[in-house]
């Protein structure tokens, strides 16, 4: 009977884990966003961790060109992209009210980490137009 409660409760502490660790494209990728937008949408990605987190940014992909990023095998690809971004800088860290201002700006090349299932699951580097 313990035993049986212990494996229920293990069950649930992963499937917890699971729901709460975003991927790349839950975190980065967006169809299309406004830069009035960040306020919002960092709102999902701090409640993960209940802090403001400092940036993040957004890849404007309507078209899904970051889709297959990682179907390669590759566990860290590099892809040159031409895509607009935005860069949500926090303005205000008292959580949960965090505010955010938007930098925006293109991007032409990222990388990423992927994992065993062929999901990106970390931003490792953006490289920005026009910005060293
Ligand atoms: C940040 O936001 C909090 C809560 O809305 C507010 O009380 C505080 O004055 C703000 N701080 C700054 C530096 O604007």
């Amino acid at each position: 009977m313990k035993i049986q409660v212990v494996a229920v409760l293990l069950f649930a502490l992963s499937a917890t884990e699971i729901c709460e660790a975003l991927n790349f494209f839950q975190k980065h990728v967006v169809p299309q966003m406004a830069p009035g937008d960040c306020n919002t949408k960092m709102k999902v990605i701090n409640e993960q961790k209940k802090k403001c987190k400092p940036i993040n940014t957004f890849f404007l992909d309507p078209k899904g060109v970051l889709n297959g990023i990682c179907n390669h095998g590759n566990k860290k690809p590099t892809m040159n992209i031409d895509l607009q971004i935005i860069d949500c800088k926090v303005d205000n860290k008292t959580y949960p009210d965090c505010t955010y201002k938007s930098v925006p700006g293109k991007a032409t090349s990222v990388t990423v980490l992927c994992d065993q299932n062929k999901v990106p699951y970390h931003l490792e580097d953006v490289k920005r137009a026009g910005r060293k």
